[in-house]
């Protein structure tokens, strides 16, 4: 068994390289469905997720090759709609962004209900209701997403009855060769809906209003192909912010967009932690010893990101004080409680609240990653406390964030990936 083992205590220094935003580089990476001709994609995370986005593009009949380690060229011309691989619909969320794009692209699709990270239950009813309102015909059947539209699909006007960046992207994607105007009212606004929209815009697509909450969609013919970068991952950037607070660290993260980060850089400095803007890159210096308590409440973009939510919890529980975090997005986002308390923070939640008792030090312990950011959440716990922590499950941070252990290592961090035979107490570095 793989696991990563971390000796914390140690403050982190010098600079730390961001990569591609994982959510915004899959969206991309299956809207190339739609265009059918070659896409070149850069600045592609080197993390798992991709690499089984890249599988299903094999799989639906793309030509697909790495020219580099970041940059991929795809042809999707031969692409054929309705065979994706189940295991690979099921190792990700995002593979349903396939459905959105074939349905695009040739009117019909067929895929498994996506799999991802556990937050309960995950529906995709507005994808639905927006697929529906072009005109397609849906039924989910045996876990299988069947869609058909045998007219081809029609602008429409959709009311998101809840903020989905998933729903958000797919029903732009479907809608990018409908005939006519396709407005999407209530839309998500996070970055990289931004990301998405600018990729189809540059291979011909009409979008415009991602960013906002009205987005409007013209139908076009066709789109061509195109060289596109997708932007860095603030959440990747988020994660390195806390580790350095974290750490009492004063840190360099390069390769950001400061403005995606406003709302984990507010909540920061409210803890007393120093953050100065660079450009394209942030300096975080933890000045304040201990931490100040505060309130956070996690909420669609702009406001504080959920897929933060385990890192900041970890920073509650060094704060002095007692803070309270409100999930404001998913029903169970708070599974990795329960390693944290392993590890000797003192949590109380109530469904979506968790009461944060700080102050009380951490000791090191085994833990598991329950997710891809609770994974995150339990490195950065294990980097703030005295004594070696190690983690299971680590196929979870694998997913998302590329290179994790050699970044740390590459700011100071003593940390190391295991192998650890089963029923065994040997322990080899790999
Ligand atoms: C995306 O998931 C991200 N995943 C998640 O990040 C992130 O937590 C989430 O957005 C919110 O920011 C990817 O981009 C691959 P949603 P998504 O649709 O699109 C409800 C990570 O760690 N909802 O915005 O699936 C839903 O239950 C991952 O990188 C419906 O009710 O999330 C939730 O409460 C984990 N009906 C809320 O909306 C629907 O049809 C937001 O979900 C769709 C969603």
């Amino acid at each position: 068994m793989e696991k990563i083992s971390v000796t914390g205590g140690k403050r982190l220094h010098g600079s730390i390289t961001v990569g591609g935003m994982k959510n915004a580089a899959l969206p991309i990476l299956l809207g190339t469905i739609l265009v059918g001709d070659k896409c070149v994609i850069e600045n592609l995370p080197e993390i798992s997720d991709i690499k089984a986005a890249l599988d299903i593009l094999s799989a639906l009949g793309a030509k697909v090759k790495m020219i580099d380690r970041t940059t991929v060229e795809i042809d999707t011309a031969g692409v054929r709609p309705g065979t994706t691989p189940y295991e690979l619909a099921r190792s990700m969320r995002a593979s349903y962004y396939v459905v959105g794009a074939e349905l695009g692209r040739f009117g019909t699709s067929r895929a498994a209900c996506p799999g991802g990270c556990d937050f309960g239950v995950r529906p995709i009813d507005q994808h639905i209701k927006g697929f529906e309102a072009l005109g397609a015909k849906v039924e989910v059947v045996d876990g299988c997403i069947n869609c058909v539209a045998p007219e081809g699909l029609t602008g429409s006007s959709i009311y998101m009855d809840i903020v989905s960046v998933g729903a958000t992207i797919n029903i732009m994607l479907a809608a990018v060769m409908a005939k006519g105007m396709t407005v999407i009212d209530n839309a998500a606004k996070e970055p990289h809906i931004v990301d998405v929209a600018n990729f189809l815009n540059t291979c011909g697509a009409d979008i415009s209003g991602a960013g906002t909450d009205v987005i409007k969609i013209r139908g076009v013919e066709e789109l061509h192909g195109v060289t596109y970068a997708i932007i860095p991952d603030m959440i990747e950037a988020g994660t390195f912010m806390m580790a350095a607070a974290a750490t009492g660290s004063d840190l360099v993260i390069e390769n950001v967009i400061p403005k995606h980060l406003e709302s984990i850089t507010a909540k920061l400095e409210e803890m007393g932690v120093e953050i100065e803007d660079y450009g394209d890159a942030v300096r975080v210096k933890a000045v304040t010893e201990p931490l100040r308590r505060i309130n956070v409440k996690t909420m669609p973009y702009p406001g504080y990101p959920t897929d933060m939510n385990p890192q900041i919890c970890v920073l509650l529980c060094l704060a002095q004080g007692t803070s309270i975090l409100t999930e404001g997005v998913w029903d169970t986002r708070f599974k990795y409680v329960e390693e944290l308390t392993r590890m000797g923070a003192v949590i109380t939640v109530d469904g979506r609240k968790a009461v944060i008792e700080g102050g009380k030090p951490l000791k090191p312990a085994a833990v598991k990653c329950s997710d891809l950011r609770a994974g995150a959440a339990m490195v950065i716990a294990a980097l703030a406390t005295e004594g070696e922590t190690v983690i299971d499950n680590i196929y979870h941070i694998e997913r998302g964030y590329e290179h994790l252990v050699e970044k740390l290592r590459g700011v100071g961090a003593d940390i190391k990936k295991i192998y650890v035979p089963e029923g065994s107490n040997t322990q080899r570095v790999i």
